[in-house]
């Protein structure tokens, strides 16, 4: 049996661009696998930014979370499902009851709802971690199967660790769990073992052996331990697969998932190979989705990512710059635009006016209310006076900044630093609701006495999670973005953003902002608890 040419359609919104049979599913786990990825977790404002990129980009599902994980992680679920339209938003539960109540409760407004159920099938799980036998686990499986899609029509079922489980016994349990109601079966490579020729055998092996197997979506999830999570997907889709497991940027646990804009770019520029199998993406948002999902997660994308790294339109050698100037495919097999990058020849100034300005933003996909768009616009002219070249990555970064402003209230009014080597003295003034709040410190360096002189200021003593400088731009007058994460009084992960062309001042924005969240939110809830 197989998948080709005549596979069903999931009840999930098709883009009609694509030719019948030849459309590829992207299922988008950066919010759920991606957000496992060590130091990645998100805030849930954070979570819904990037589910609204995603949205933009087209993905076909979002899995948002792992509802049973915490009340966070059901809220965020439960937030976007309300907020993404167009999409089927998806939520993880394992093979038990609860789990599947959680996603149950957090995906109620969901237009398009999908449960993801999944369990273990490998020897070395069953014995080691569920102590259970294959028929045991069946049972659990088949519950889970059928209490989801008691809910809804669009149910996933994992195998967990399938890559590594006896062929046969995973044919039993698609087997069972096709009949049970699901209707996507996932094969995951968890833990990045495989080779694209087994994945694309395996594969083929379950579709001709599963009854009901051309009743189904097949799908392919794969992580990246010995690189090879890319390779994985594709030949799996080669295999008949016509649902890809992502992630931006490929974040995700370990060595992380398969890279959204890989598989994507890989189907699109090499239609030939892939016997014209594409998906519904909108690639020229490639560029702008990966920074946002970077600046919500904190992790960098390494400069010679493919499709979305610093550097992979960027050619440094003579040969290859001379042939560029002479005929772009030379050396390059897609165009930078096509994924996101230098989306336009227009340059900005600050005699381009508010209308050219928003005009501008709103075809790079930002929509801002209009005290974002003032606020933005204000910035923008301040900063065409502090430097020479304003690009439209300087313009990206300042949107990004100004949709994770802080909440009101807190201002940085005053700071100044004199350091030296192995000593720095820090003095701030911040405005709490209009009360200013002055403190002085002495530290080792100046980002630790300037940080200490915050902490003093504003009488608190939150934990530091993580601290990020960027340059968005190369040259010495290049705006850095700070990202500043740190641990709330509840222990939830709070962060803010700085953007500014002095680093040090980029760093106490961040830092102040993710304060705010913080104190802001504990407030809250405290004024909630005595209410
Ligand atoms: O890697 C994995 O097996 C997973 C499952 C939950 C699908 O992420
Ligand atoms: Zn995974």
């Amino acid at each position: 049996m197989s998948t080709s040419g005549n596979e069903p359609q999931p009840s999930i919104v098709a883009s009609p661009a694509i030719e019948a049979g030849k459309r590829v599913y992207i299922f988008d786990t950066t919010l759920r696998d991606g957000e496992q990825s060590p130091g990645a977790s998100m805030t849930v404002n954070e979570k819904l930014e990037v589910a609204d990129a995603l949205v933009r980009l087209g993905v076909d599902i979002i899995e948002a979370g792992f509802p049973i994980a915490s009340p966070g992680d059901l809220d965020a679920v439960r937030q976007i499902a309300e907020r993404a339209k167009g999409v089927t938003v998806c939520g993880l539960a394992r093979a038990v009851k609860i789990d599947v109540e959680a996603s149950i409760e957090a995906l109620r407004s969901a237009e398009e709802p999908r449960i993801h159920t999944f369990i273990s099938s490998s020897p070395i799980h069953l014995q080691y971690q569920y102590r259970k036998d294959q028929d045991q686990i069946m049972e659990m499986a088949e519950a889970a199967i059928k209490q989801a899609a008691r809910f809804t029509s669009n149910v996933e079922f994992s195998a967990m660790d399938a890559t590594r489980s006896p062929k046969e016994y995973l044919v039993r349990m698609f087997t069972m769990a096709i009949r049970a109601g699901a209707t996507t079966i996932n094969v995951p490579d968890t833990v990045g073992y495989t080779t694209p020729d087994e994945m694309a055998a395996l594969f083929r092996y379950l579709m001709e052996n599963t009854p009901g197997g051309d009743r189904v979506i097949w799908s392919a999830h794969c992580h990246n331990d010995l690189g090879m999570a890319t390779a994985n997907a594709l030949a799996a889709v080669q295999a008949g697969v016509r649902q890809v497991e992502c992630t931006i940027n490929g974040i995700g646990e370990r060595a992380g998932n398969t890279a959204l804009e890989e598989v994507v770019m890989a189907l699109r520029t090499r239609r030939d190979a892939f016997g014209g199998l594409d998906t519904a993406i909108r690639t020229e948002h490639l560029v702008s989705t990966s920074r946002i999902v970077s600046g919500a997660s904190s992790v960098v994308v390494q400069p010679n990512k493919a499709i979305v790294g610093a550097n992979s339109f960027a050619h440094g050698s003579g040969i290859h710059q001379d042939g560029i100037l002479k005929n772009q495919q030379t050396y390059e097999i897609m165009t930078p635009q096509s994924v996101g990058w230098e989306r336009s020849a227009i340059v900005l100034t600050k005699h381009s006016g508010r209308h050219g300005f928003v005009g501008r933003l709103e075809q790079l996909g930002y929509t801002l209310t209009p005290e974002q768009a003032q606020s933005a616009y204000e910035r923008f002219i301040a900063l065409c006076d502090e430097k020479k070249h304003v690009s439209e990555d300087d313009i990206i970064a300042l949107i990004e900044n100004e949709r994770t402003l802080p909440p009101e209230g807190y201002k940085l009014q005053q700071w100044h630093i004199d350091t030296g080597t192995g000593r720095a003295t820090a003095s701030v003034t911040v405005a709490i609701d209009g009360v200013e709040h002055r403190a002085e410190i002495t530290a080792k360096g100046p980002v630790e006495a300037l940080f200490g002189a915050i902490d003093e200021a504003t009488d608190t003593r939150y934990k530091l999670a993580s601290y990020i400088v960027d340059a968005v731009t190369s040259g010495i007058d290049a705006q850095a973005t700070v990202r500043v994460r740190i641990i709330g009084e509840d222990g939830k992960v709070y962060g803010g953003q700085g953007l500014n062309t002095n680093i040090l001042a980029g760093s106490a924005e961040a830092y102040i902002a993710a304060i705010a969240r913080a104190a802001r939110t504990t407030r809250t809830a405290h004024q909630a608890a005595l209410a």
